[in-house]
């Protein structure tokens, strides 16, 4: 059996451009397209993606997808089979439960594998960290410590953080090895 840390990278890079079975998206809660990584996957995977979220906003989830939760669409022309969409906190200077917050994106996003068996490997990106403005420094570790304790509990997933930059790539290597 391979360790979690054997199931484990982090990369630099574009995530719309490397394949997994499902690629997280930093969403908003109106699941409604945007800037960063989300304008990026959205941008990838065409207008069936937008379409997808529109239905599932019309149907499962007419208040939205509420912060720390996470849903599954189908990717377009990704590289991918999946989307999780996930909604980070927006960051309010700490004391509103953000921590616990991202977390729950985390766990969310691996609860979701547990319905899709299919999926062994899954790419998040740093999620909150760009215009939610989670501070890297405090994102990364809990990123970083989520994600390996998932692993622990799934035997056959394999993941990967994927920093949009080297720079980002380089700090979290700081940060949590
Ligand atoms: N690949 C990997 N990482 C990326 C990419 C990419 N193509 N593009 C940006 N990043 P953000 P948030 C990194 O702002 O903070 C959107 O408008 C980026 O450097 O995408 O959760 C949504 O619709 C940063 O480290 O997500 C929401 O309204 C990280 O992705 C809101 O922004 C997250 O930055 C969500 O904000």
């Amino acid at each position: 059996m391979t360790l979690p840390d054997q199931r484990f990278r982090v990369l630099s890079g574009d995530i719309t451009a490397i394949t997994a079975d499902a690629i997280v998206n930093a969403a908003n809660s109106g699941l409604a397209g945007g800037g960063g990584v989300d304008g990026a996957i959205h941008r990838a995977a065409g207008p069936g993606l937008l379409e997808a979220c529109r239905t599932l906003r019309a149907t499962t989830l007419p208040d939205g997808l509420p912060t720390g939760a996470a849903v599954a669409t189908g990717a377009g022309n990704l590289p991918a089979r999946y989307v999780f969409h996930t909604v980070g906190p927006v960051w309010r200077g700490g004391k509103h439960d953000e921590a616990d917050l991202l977390a729950r994106c985390v766990r969310s996003c691996f609860r979701l594998i547990d319905e899709h068996p299919e999926v062994t490997t899954i790419h998040f990106p740093a999620i909150a960290t760009g215009v939610y403005g989670f501070p890297k420094e405090l994102a990364f570790p809990i990123l970083d410590r989520e994600i390996r304790a998932a692993l622990a509990d799934r035997a056959a997933v394999h993941a990967a953080i994927v920093l949009f930059s080297r720079a980002d790539a380089e700090r979290y290597h700081a940060l949590c090895r």
